[in-house]
């Protein structure tokens, strides 16, 4: 019997205790033996749950029983998610975890932690919920070099933006729709200011390149302001709005950014809708791969906690699953103003005012997205060069978008 304690007994938390219930038997296959919940750590009672007689309310508990050989940590939030895990990794017992906030924020240190105590701190859990992404971009992709990663890594915005899409519907109604639907949290912000993408994306460009930025220094625009005018130009230019984590590098230098893009047709994360995730990684070897599926939700994530959790027990985890990444500081990080891409640029004005911003931006041609509202979408541009073109010609924008090609 393998014995392992689980930290915070709220969606996930109770998702993992259900998943390693549900299938103990191929659970126990994989591991060598039978995997055992000996501890749940939370504030409150579960009197009514099979697993309640675990309860305790004293993480002391479980880091001084030698026989917890591993914590799964789904409490949510920096502190004391954050401080446990130190203390657990300290006591020489392994963490998995789908807390994207204290891997975003202290992932340096915690691997190295790890590393020092011969344990492993896995957490396929923190992106893209059930979607395998971390341990692919670790071990599959490990010959290619990372082009750029972009993907819908929030299911509550990619749920509100396919609504105002598909039923026109304002951001605000959007969101109480996903509020009754219990996708969006009471208090939203982190999702619709785009902050739980910000997390994610620097979790994965991290995975890419090695550095971890911090998720509260790199440039993040939610949804809040999109319009039904941005849904209208992305359908008359042929894609969809879409908030999309981006990484790249610049010049050799770590980009990563959070914001709404028109994402083209073509590109089939334009396609990906509803609270579903999708992330695309463009690889200099595989090309591009697109990772797609149930990026949230209690099941989904917690499949992938228990995954980590069989990959440490059956003991074929090592070393090369806990990357060593280095803090960002000013030579690691790029400028966001360096950042070139397509841009989608619209103005209120006549068809003549149109043709000026085509040639300015050296767009193929130009769209009529209503009466007196025209879009054209440039040739690859600095967001400054793009806003002094069409400045240049005497016009003002009335939105831009990024492009994802
Ligand atoms: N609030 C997150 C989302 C949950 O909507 O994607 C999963 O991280």
């Amino acid at each position: 019997m393998i014995q392992i304690a689980i930290l915070g007994f709220g969606v996930v938390g109770s998702g993992t205790a259900e998943v390693l219930t549900e299938n103990c038997k191929l659970i126990a296959e994989r591991c060598g033996d039978e995997v055992c919940v000996k501890y749940i750590l939370d504030l409150r009672e579960f009197p009514d749950h099979p697993l309640g007689d675990r309860v305790v309310h004293d993480i002391n508990i479980i880091l001084n029983d030698p026989e917890v050989v591993l914590v799964a940590e789904m409490m949510g939030g920096a502190h004391p998610a954050y401080d446990f895990t130190c203390a657990a990794l300290r006591a020489g017992k392994h963490v998995v975890t789908s807390n994207k906030e204290v891997v975003a924020t202290f992932g340096v240190e915690l691997l190295e932690l790890a590393r020092q105590n011969s344990v492993s701190y896995f957490f396929e859990a923190s992106v893209g919920g059930g979607i395998p992404i971390i341990r692919p971009m670790q071990t599959d992709l490990a010959s290619n070099k990372i082009l750029s990663v972009s993907g819908i890594l929030n299911g509550t915005t990619n749920f509100i933006l396919t609504k105002m899409k598909d039923e026109g519907a304002e951001f605000a109604d959007a969101l109480k729709e996903a509020q009754k639907n219990g996708y969006a949290e009471a208090n939203p912000a982190a999702d619709v200011e785009g902050l739980d993408a910000a997390r994610k994306i620097v979790i994965l460009a991290a995975l890419a390149y090695g550095i971890l930025l911090d998720p509260n220094k790199i440039s993040t625009e939610g949804i809040t302001k999109i319009t039904s005018l941005h849904t209208a130009v992305a359908e008359k230019l042929g894609g969809a709005v879409k908030l999309i984590g981006h990484t790249e590098l610049i010049d050799g230098k770590v980009f990563a950014h959070v914001s709404p893009y028109l994402v083209p047709a073509q590109n089939p994360i334009s396609h990906v809708d509803g609270v579903f995730n999708g992330i695309l990684v463009d690889a200099n070897m595989l090309g591009r791969a697109l990772f797609y599926g149930a990026g949230a939700g209690k099941l989904p994530t917690a499949s992938a906690v228990v995954a980590d959790i069989i990959d440490i027990l059956s003991n074929r985890a090592s070393d090369r699953m806990s990357p060593a990444w280095e803090t960002a500081d000013a030579a690691s990080v790029a400028d966001a103003a360096d950042y070139v891409c397509r841009r989608a640029v619209v103005i209120n004005g006549c068809s003549g005012c149109a043709e000026k911003l085509q040639h300015a931006l050296g767009a193929d041609g130009y769209v009529c997205v209503k009466d007196g509202t025209y879009a054209v979408v440039s040739r690859p541009l600095t967001a400054d060069a793009a806003a002094n073109a069409v400045a240049a010609v005497g016009l003002q924008a009335v939105l831009t978008l990024p492009v994802l090609d």
